[in-house]
């Protein structure tokens, strides 16, 4: 069973509106990217209360949290939509605070780790983890190359416990999910694919379906 989730990643309430008006009534959650330009060379919506004022029409948010020092927001961030919040490993210094700080606010937690970041910095706490997320792209931007090095750390992030769901972002397209699925990662984040594609609802159809006769 394939999730796929809308990526939604931009600078203005209304643009993160006109998205989630796009999606709703095709998907249950969406991920949403928070940038706050520190973590990453990018900014967009990374106010608590902007995000909170949205009418999420009953969507649940995967949060993708791209900022520095994310232990410090964990409170501000658990808003009633919000189901997990996804922290970089790169940007977090001490884990066992940070799981601490997540069960405390009855949030579900996963770890992303970016293209260049060893499988083995979280490898001790994938049983604490509701999943985990590994980066086709280096955080920051969308519609770039999916860098296919990545497959190797899916493959034995798989190995390493076989029924943890791994989640792939960037770079996520009718091509790239192949491997994606082979290498043993279920659940897809995909923002240009879908949001640039003439019909998305059939885009995200495609992108679900495990029956390559049909792409
Ligand atoms: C990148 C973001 C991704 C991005 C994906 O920093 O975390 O979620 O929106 O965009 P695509 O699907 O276009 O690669
Ligand atoms: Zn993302």
């Amino acid at each position: 069973m394939i999730t796929v989730w809308p990526a939604i990643l931009e600078k203005n309430p209304h643009d993160i509106q006109q998205r989630i008006d796009a999606v709703a009534g095709i998907v249950s959650e969406i991920h949403l990217d928070v940038m706050d330009g520190d973590f990453v060379p990018n900014t967009t919506v990374h106010d608590p209360a902007a995000i909170a004022a949205l009418d999420w029409k009953g969507l649940k948010v995967s949060l993708h949290l791209m900022i520095a020092r994310p232990e410090l927001y964990v409170r501000q961030w658990a808003l009633p939509s919000v189901s997990s919040m996804v922290v970089h490993r790169e940007a977090v210094t001490n884990m066992e605070q940070m799981i601490k700080l997540v069960r405390e606010v009855d949030k579900q937690l996963a770890v992303a780790i970016n293209p260049h970041t060893s499988s083995y910095a979280i490898t001790d706490y994938l049983d604490q983890l509701a999943f985990v997320m590994v980066m086709g792209v280096e955080p920051g931007f969308a519609a770039q190359g999916f860098n296919s090095d990545v497959l190797d750390k899916i493959k034995f992030l798989h190995e390493q416990k076989p029924q943890l769901a791994i989640a792939v972002d960037g770079g996520v397209n009718l091509q790239t999910k192949w491997p994606i699925l082979a290498a043993g990662a279920t659940m897809l984040c995909a923002n240009s694919y879908l949001f640039k594609a003439d019909n998305l609802i059939e885009a995200y159809h495609e992108l679900r379906s495990t029956d390559r006769t049909s792409s």
